[in-house]
């Protein structure tokens, strides 16, 4: 192995949330170390965000984007989290994203108001409050973003690098008496995907930015990396996760395309409406608010809809704007589409839900810190308690702000302690190659099983039968990963049964069925 690299913050994965708590804590003078097992920093579920995010309008107020987030989240929500969100979240798009790294958000072309950006509606929100870069504004973010992190002199960043584990005193330290000190993280240890080798990375602080997990489900909209492997490394490390049975699925996506592309909700802000093959909009008869309800519930609703009418898909319908509009409107989305040999302007899109975001992960305080010493999580892998039992949409991309600016500026003062780095074993390196077949079956069982089992809707008797499978394929797989030739595909298969394994569990045990987690009693 080769000797450990230091650095005082290291941020695993490079979304919005990292980047900006690498901003934030390199602001404060710090020295930062981005790490990300992609090719490219651009990468995660932030560049795939359609929709927009949050701001604030006029007419609006904290108060009622308050009332939205928790009427959406089912009533399950850390009410000082939501708060924080609620107040400084628009305070923040204004002073990163508007002011310092100039995102090219979409401006009026209304003359009859005087506001200078755009605003759009989205479902479950009483205002039209979210700014947005036509139909690609977490990509439009990102870019903007990593501009001022490629230029900040504190950052350094590695692509191609995949963390395998934290280091946590408990775990790794030699020093046998360290088993009695505050559990705490001293940084991760880190596969070069180039090169094989691994090295360990110490750090004072360790952020973890690492994204989703909709990859773990059979159909997704979620890019490849997502595979929970934030969850994953927190819960072998002793971090406390929570909420994690609340997995959103997204309603609309488009049907027979291979990843699931997403149709935004901003398309049913805009007026598009649900309907069946026989053109009913259905979703009235199910919720007040037909095709805009709360995203849990729209999604049931098709699946619903779609086991009553054996329809293998529902329709959502646009095309009574003019095709200019939309062209410009949702360029992304018409192209796609059309690719798909589906016209949106001349007839409805066909559409299936998919498993979207996690609104559980990593449990933290409003700094973003963990129960371990020395270790955050932000973004996605975190669950502040502000989405609660169903996220409200457009906020994801606001809570990766505020809780990166938040984590990010906290990392930064550092306490007594946090320059102890003990010895730690030398790290033995395996050669057995894998047989990809055995990868690639693995993730389909798993994909099928967290599908069918841990989906839209479930049972305890489908979750008993889904722990059975997922806990045997883990220990064949812990098996295997310990003699391997580590590669990033068997380091992601590692990840993605400890995550799929830690969903069942905290969902077997969910007192009560809400938001996103539908239990049907078995028998009904
Ligand atoms: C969408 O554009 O529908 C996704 C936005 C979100 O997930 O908040």
């Amino acid at each position: 192995m080769k000797s450990p690299v230091e650095t005082e913050i290291l941020i695993i994965g490079s979304g919005l949330a990292g980047a900006v708590a690498a901003i934030s804590a390199a602001d404060e003078g710090k020295q930062v170390l981005i790490i990300t097992k992609s090719a490219e920093l651009k990468s995660g579920n932030t560049p795939k965000a359609q929709g927009g995010i949050v701001y604030t309008s006029s007419g609006d107020t904290p108060e009622k984007l308050k009332e939205d987030i928790i009427k959406a989240g089912d009533y399950h929500y850390w009410n000082k989290a939501v708060d924080q969100l609620c107040i400084s979240g628009p305070e923040l798009v204004n002073e990163y994203l508007i002011e310092r790294f100039k995102v090219n958000f979409d401006l009026n072309s209304d003359k009859t108001t005087s506001a200078e950006l755009s605003f759009t509606r989205e479902a479950a929100h009483s205002e039209p409050r979210i700014i947005y870069s036509k139909d690609k504004t977490g990509d439009s973010i990102q870019t903007a973003t990593l501009k001022a992190v490629n230029n900040h002199p504190n950052i350094t960043a590695l692509t191609d690098h995949t963390a395998l584990d934290l280091l946590t005193l408990s775990h790794h330290s030699i020093k046998s008496a360290d088993i009695y000190e505050k559990p705490a993280c001293f940084g991760a240890m880190v596969l070069d995907n180039q090169n094989g080798e691994v090295k360990a990375v110490y750090a004072k602080r360790t952020i973890l930015a690492t994204g989703g997990l909709g990859q773990i489900f059979l159909h997704t909209t979620n890019p490849e990396e997502s595979i929970g492997d934030g969850i994953a490394m927190a819960w072998r490390a002793g971090a406390r996760c929570f909420n994690l049975q609340f997995i959103q699925f997204h309603p609309t996506t488009l049907f027979g395309s291979k990843d699931r592309f997403l149709i935004s909700e901003a398309v049913r802000g805009e007026g598009g409406k649900l309907i069946d093959g026989n053109g009913n909009e259905f979703m009235q008869s199910v919720h007040e608010k037909g095709s805009l309800a709360p995203r849990d519930i729209v999604a049931r609703g098709i699946h619903q809809t779609m086991l009553d009418t054996g329809q293998p898909c529902m329709f959502l319908d646009i095309s009574f704007k003019k095709r200019d509009w939309i062209e410009k409107r949702f360029p992304s989305i018409y192209k796609n589409c059309l690719l798909a040999g589906v016209d949106m302007a001349a007839e409805p899109i066909p559409v299936v839900p998919a498993a979207h975001y996690s609104c559980g992960g990593v449990g933290v305080n409003l700094a973003g810190h963990t129960s371990l010493k020395r270790l955050y999580a932000v973004g996605e892998v975190a669950c502040t308690g502000v989405h609660g039992a169903n996220r409200l949409a457009s906020t994801s991309l606001l809570e990766a702000l505020v809780w990166g600016h938040e984590a990010g500026k906290d990392a930064a003062q550092f306490q007594e302690g946090d320059d102890y780095f003990p010895q730690i074993e030398s790290w033995v390196e395996e050669t057995e190659e894998i047989d990809p077949a055995l990868i690639a079956q693995d993730w389909l069982t798993i994909k099928n099983t967290m599908w069918n089992y841990a989906g839209l809707i479930r049972t305890r008797q489908r979750l008993h039968r889904a722990q059975t499978i997922l806990r045997n394929l883990q220990n064949e797989i812990e098996d295997f990963y310990q003699k391997a030739r580590l590669s990033p595909s068997i380091v992601g298969l590692r990840n993605g049964i400890q995550t799929a394994n830690a969903i069942i569990t905290a969902t077997l045990e969910a007192r009560e069925s809400r938001g996103t987690h539908y239990l049907l009693e078995d028998g009904e």
